[in-house]
């Protein structure tokens, strides 16, 4: 086991904390551009009280809402302008995960002469990535993709339907602020979706890593039994405080670079098709990821049985014949399939509408965007075009 890990993003927890947003800001600025997507933080007076708590430390607000989901490039660099204009010190990004990453990758293009979009990795070497950004707090409203504690930030451009990301140390938020009371007035349905979400960030390095693991496997099977045990509360009473939490510190652990240390993980499979997919569709992101999945899993364990046959066992408790009976593990991601339908998640494609039409396409953009050299997406198994094109097939 060889790795090198770094967080530095201080994480400050608890309920009701979004009233220390102020006095923690302060240190790092006094006129914050304040990103937001604009809607149900200003319905359900979020976006008040954090104005009202910056305010009162002696922070000046400067107000960019309204990015969207699966954020444009447009937003970026309109965020951007913004900042510029006003003179703004210190970024707060009050929202989800789109608002969290459209409000990194504003930090970081403040300090940068080019067009922002050049900091947008496609799988190819990038000598464009940001070295410097103005400091940054993330506040998330909704427990899912645990941008708050990493250092990515994934960004579409409509013009040239490409869906990437931008990965690097001075993208990490100087803090985040989770509260989880904040996440209390989420709805059933994305409060489902951010869970799913949350599940798959562990499950890619959990069945990309080939190496004997036994630390970060427990570490990753406790995420993923948590999610699903206080998961299933969360739906069942949405005003669950406790669950909340669980479920939030389990977004904010699931991609903070802890659980998968020292896994030897390669590649992300299922993110990587899923922005590809959701580049032409503009579809929810983890609706994305659970018709994909088990998909993929059932693709990936023909392959390499041993570890969905531990899944199977560690999460639901079933009994193997031995480390290859793959009976029992696609039995494991039936059961994994049957959970994303009971919190309401689609797993069909054809459940969003979405035909087969375009399948190719999705293998050819996705490996452009990200391959391993040999014209192959990377995971375990790498898979060829003609690969993924049966995988989605699969979950057509
Ligand atoms: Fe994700």
């Amino acid at each position: 086991m060889k790795f090198d890990v770094l967080n530095p993003t201080r994480v400050v927890f608890g309920a009701g904390r979004l009233a220390d947003l102020g006095a923690l800001a302060k240190p790092y600025g006094s006129r914050a551009l304040l990103v937001t997507g604009g809607g149900s933080v200003k319905r359900n007076g979020t976006f008040e009280r954090a104005v009202a708590s910056l305010n009162q430390a002696g922070v000046e607000v400067v107000e960019c809402s309204g990015v969207e989901p699966n954020p444009k490039i447009g937003s970026v660099r309109k965020g951007i302008a913004t900042a510029l204009d006003e003179g703004c010190d210190l970024v707060v990004a009050l929202g989800g995960g789109s608002v969290m990453d459209a409000a990194k990758v504003i930090a970081a293009g403040v300090l940068y002469e080019g067009d922002p979009w050049d900091m947008i990795f496609h799988g190819q070497p990038n000598p464009y990535i940001p070295f410097t950004a103005l400091p940054l707090i993330a506040v998330p409203t909704l427990a899912a993709t645990g941008s708050e504690m990493n250092c990515g930030a994934v960004i579409s451009d409509p013009e040239s339907q490409v869906k990437s990301f931008a990965s690097t140390e001075a993208l990490y938020p100087k803090l985040a602020l989770l509260d989880p009371e904040l996440t209390l007035s989420v709805p059933r349905d994305q409060t489902a979706y951010g869970i799913a979400d949350l599940i798959t960030h562990v499950t890619e390095g959990y069945f990309n890593s080939s190496a004997e693991t036994p630390l970060q496997d427990r570490l990753a099977e406790g995420v993923i039994l948590t999610a699903m045990q206080e998961g299933r509360k969360v739906l069942a009473d949405g005003s669950d405080l406790a669950a909340r939490a669980q479920i939030q510190w389990a977004a904010t652990l699931a991609l903070n670079g802890w659980v998968s240390s020292g896994n030897g993980g390669v590649g992300f499979p299922v993110h990587m098709l899923e922005h590809t997919v959701s580049a032409y569709h503009d579809i929810t992101h983890a609706a994305g990821l659970t018709i994909i999945n088990p998909a993929w899993m059932r693709f990936a364990a023909k392959a390499r049985p041993a570890k969905f046959v531990q899944f199977a066992e560690r999460i639901f408790a079933l009994q193997a014949k031995g480390s290859d009976d793959l009976d029992c593990a696609l039995e494991g991601i039936q059961r994994f399939e049957a959970f994303l339908t009971e919190i309401g998640c689609p797993t069909r494609f054809s459940q969003l509408g979405i035909d087969d039409q375009l399948f190719e396409t999705y293998a050819r953009e996705t490996l452009r965007i990200v391959n391993d050299g040999q014209g192959r997406l990377p995971g375990l198994p790498p898979m060829s075009a003609a690969q993924i094109v049966d995988v989605l097939r699969d979950a057509s």
